[in-house]
């Protein structure tokens, strides 16, 4: 199986390609390996009918680069709009987290927007100095001085603060086209709190971007194939299980190593209001999926939501392989392999792909996708460690936060001892 995290990985052509491979020019190799990597995404998808509702997308997302051209995306959608005119009370915990949703909004403006992010100030870093290993990136190849480093880190920080707009966006028109198709008549109302909030979210985010840090990255290709093909496929609980479960139970994870590892002040202010809202989205996935899954859906229709949800999980982990941030820092001097191997062992990116999936996969057993059938799956690429943890229905932003405070604090007593 595909594994960019194997570092066997670039090793695995033939012999006589591989020794044709150094003949070739840097900017050829980095295509092939590129192409490379595309394929064995692609073709590892075992399930036909997923391989169906991904591979347009795949085609493009990961071959054409649509998401990167700088012109809008038209993607159609299909799903059926759900009415009732009955009003129905129809689920009392979908009720109960739209009268927390009201209760819960906030307004973007008044996050403290007069902090000055000043991102030569080697005091308040955006992300920790030990976000990459300094030794490995010179066996890598990579040499910067200090304020290149520096540098270095406001643009990897900057890259992730885009892909979390990018998925905002998804989050937006996702939670507005589930408010449309979910028959739960509670989940509808509840829903438009979640386009609102996702809005907010959008605002934000760009916002910080724009004024903060004066830069906004491509979409990364990976999450580009997952908003689109969610948005294209007809199904109400594939949208669901793909923005509400997945993209919102990975962002969760990113925001919560965000805001537990950042010094900037504002930035903690933003992710903290951010966490609140979207404890309250991955949630409302679990409950509005835990007795579909199980009591709705054939057998048949479940393992191929299982199937799926595990080729999003690998997409959604080489989505921070970070290569819009290699190609303006080091296309020319090292590569695209080296890079990967660079990236995905900095300690940094390891530690945010562990907080995303424990709060991915815990959700995946509560509603039903994680049985002993594919269990060997998620094994094989070192996600079942996450297995045992809390879903999302018993947690609360409020609680998240707090762990995350004291998870803070603990560290900067070890740090200082
Ligand atoms: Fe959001
Ligand atoms: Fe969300």
């Amino acid at each position: 199986m595909f594994d960019p995290l194997d570092p066997g990985f670039a090793m695995s052509l033939p012999p006589i390609l591989q020794r044709l491979q150094h003949r070739l020019r840097p900017e050829v190799r980095n295509q092939l390996d590129e192409w490379r990597e595309t394929i064995s995404v692609l073709s590892q998808v075992r399930d036909p009918r997923v391989a169906a509702a991904l591979g347009p997308s795949g085609v493009r997302g990961l071959l054409l680069h649509r998401g990167k051209q700088g012109v809008p995306t038209r993607t159609p959608a299909r799903h059926r709009v759900h009415f009732d005119w009955q009003y129905p009370h129809d689920n009392p915990e979908m009720a109960e987290l739209y009268r927390r949703a009201k209760a819960g909004q906030w307004n973007g403006d008044d996050l403290p927007w007069h902090i000055d992010v000043d991102l030569d100030n080697p005091d308040v870093l955006l992300l920790p100095e030990d976000f990459v290993d300094r030794d490995m990136a010179e066996q890598c190849g990579i040499r910067l001085t200090d304020a290149e480093w520096r540098a270095f880190g406001h643009s990897i920080a900057a890259w992730m603060l885009s892909q979390f707009l990018h998925g905002e966006q998804g989050a937006l028109f996702a939670a507005a086209q589930v408010t449309e198709a979910v028959q739960f008549f509670d989940g509808k109302l509840y829903g438009a709190t979640q386009v609102m909030d996702e809005a907010r979210h959008v605002e934000v985010f760009l916002r910080y971007l724009e004024t903060k840090l004066e830069r906004l990255y491509q979409v990364n290709d990976n999450l580009f194939v997952i908003i689109d093909a969610l948005m294209a496929d007809r199904r109400w609980d594939m949208k669901f299980l793909g923005m509400q479960i997945m993209v919102e139970g990975l962002a969760l994870g990113a925001f919560g190593t965000m805001y537990k590892v950042t010094e900037e002040p504002l930035l903690r202010a933003l992710l903290a209001g951010v966490i609140q809202d979207e404890a309250r989205h991955v949630h409302y996935g679990v409950v509005a999926l835990r007795d579909h899954v199980r009591t709705e859906l054939t057998e048949s229709e479940r393992r191929e939501r299982e199937d799926w949800a595990f080729e999003v999980s690998v997409l959604m982990r080489n989505r921070f392989m970070a290569y819009e941030v290699y190609e303006e820092w080091f296309e020319h001097r090292i590569s695209r392999a080296r890079w990967r191997e660079f990236i995905t062992h900095s300690p940094g990116m390891e530690q945010f792909r562990s907080v995303m999936f424990s709060r991915l996969v815990p959700n995946l057993r509560e509603i039903g996708l994680l049985t002993d059938r594919i269990r060997p799956a998620y094994e094989s690429v070192g996600l079942m460690r996450y297995f045992g943890g809390a879903s999302a229905d018993s947690l609360t932003g409020d609680r998240i936060l707090a762990e995350l405070d004291a998870e803070r604090e603990a560290e900067l007593l070890q740090a200082g001892t």
